[in-house]
């Protein structure tokens, strides 16, 4: 259960309330917002903080900028989004302390909504420097501070953490929906328990590796991450992406699997095709490289037997995607259990396509999707991580065909490995 006081156990009543939110989305070329999933995701705070009379400012990131000066990570382009999205005016500040915040803010009335500029813009937010989050809450004139940024929440900067230690400091809705949803399926899934994940590091994802091996009952491994995995297996991955300083980790990893593996019912699953091209482009030749089942070569070539290619990544070549053969037999595995945790594509899904909506290298991925939104009959509980994977389902229009999508990419994984998130800890518990 989530332990935090959220917004409705504080009396907010037209207060003035200091909104950290996570509009950390991805821009287009020409500015305008690409992605507006995270700040859909916000709204119910901000409606439900309106309905009590409050006024908001809200602060947040945007990207990392290079300085000041940096306008690609401005956040007036969000700040007319929000806008469009609530049908209001949304008065965008180009600063986040000082005199100008303070005359902006100054006549606000119950339901006003205030968007500072990007706190990243000072080097003081990721030191944690207190005096910034002071001069924050004074040019602001805020009452009570509401973090409803999940994707932020795992890092301790001054708008997550310091900022939280000199006001009253509650959750927002988001905040605790994600919290709550995450820790459930972590700690109490309904097994079978499947846990899907790609991308591209075994750095990024390896304590969730490690608390699936003990927790999951399946546990599949995609993305560019697999190639790793299949070089340290002894299987010849071409120029695919690989992470060879990895190459002993992969090899701990599947010592703990065959460990495990004795112990109860437990299937680890590495992808035996893929689809292999020499270039990351939508007009590039590809092929199926079946280098374990050895089926779809064996087919193709009958009666001969398959030439050696058809099972072998050729040097040049990358593997860009899981093959057929591995995205069948994980959509297959999908539809005996009850859960599954998705984090990571299966493939390079930035490459865009043709002809129609599905990329050269997003049929693994895709074949994943239909598995969980219920087009072989059966619909797992589906919790997906952030990042590329609800990038992709949103840019397909198909958040709400899944359980949960998570707003948060670093934030989700390292809720769901079991760490602390500096951001929720400092917010006040629900028995203070
Ligand atoms: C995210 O997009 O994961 C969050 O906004 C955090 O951004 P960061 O990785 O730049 O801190």
């Amino acid at each position: 259960m989530f332990r935090k006081k959220n917004i409705h156990e504080f009396d907010l009543h037209g207060k003035r309330v200091l909104l950290r939110a996570d509009y950390n989305v991805p821009l287009e070329k020409d500015g305008s917002v690409a992605s507006s999933y995270r700040i859909e995701q916000s709204l119910p705070t901000i409606s439900a903080l309106q309905e009590k009379g409050c006024q908001i400012v809200i602060i947040s990131h945007l990207g990392r900028p290079k300085g000041p000066d940096d306008k690609s990570c401005s956040l007036k382009p969000i700040a007319r989004e929000l806008s469009k999205l609530l049908n209001q005016s949304v008065l965008f500040v180009p600063e986040c302390v000082g005199d100008s915040v303070k005359r902006a803010t100054a006549d606000m009335q119950a339901g006003d909504i205030v968007m500072l500029e990007n706190v990243r813009f000072h080097p003081e937010e990721e030191k944690n420097d207190e005096s910034f989050a002071k001069a924050i809450i004074e040019s602001t004139g805020a009452e009570v501070f509401v973090q409803d940024g999940f994707g932020v929440v795992h890092r301790a900067h001054a708008t997550t953490d310091a900022i939280a230690r000199q006001i009253p400091a509650v959750a927002g809705l988001l905040l605790e929906h994600e919290v709550d949803t995450i820790t459930r399926v972590m700690s109490e899934p309904a097994h079978p328990l499947m846990a899907i994940i790609g991308g591209a590091k075994i750095a990024d994802k390896i304590d969730i590796i490690h608390k699936f091996l003990d927790t999951a009952d399946i546990v599949v491994i995609g993305g560019a991450m697999a190639n790793t995995f299949l070089k340290a297996q002894g299987v010849e991955v071409g120029d695919s992406l690989v992470d060879d300083e990895e190459l002993d980790t992969a090899h701990d990893i599947m010592n703990k699997v065959r460990r495990v593996s004795k112990e109860r019912n437990f299937v680890f699953y590495l992808p035996q095709d893929g689809v292999v091209a020499t270039k990351l482009d939508k007009q590039t030749e590809t092929r199926i490289v079946d280098w374990d089942a050895q089926v779809i070569a064996d087919i193709e070539a009958y009666p001969r037997r398959p030439k050696a290619e058809a099972s072998h990544v050729r040097d040049r070549e990358k593997i860009l995607d899981i093959g057929p053969f591995s995205g069948a037999f994980i959509a297959g595995a999908a539809q005996m259990v009850n859960t599954v945790v998705w984090n990571g594509t299966m493939g390079v899904t930035e490459v865009s396509a043709v002809h129609g909506p599905v990329g050269p290298f997003s049929h693994g991925t895709e074949l994943v999707i239909d598995a969980l939104v219920g087009k072989y009959g059966h619909r797992p509980f589906s919790l997906l991580g952030g990042g590329d994977t609800a990038g992709y389902v949103e840019e397909r229009g198909m958040n709400d065909m899944f359980n949960h999508v998570s707003t948060g990419g670093g934030a989700s994984l390292e809720l769901m490995a079991g760490r602390d998130l500096p951001g929720v800890s400092v917010l006040w518990d629900k028995d203070s």
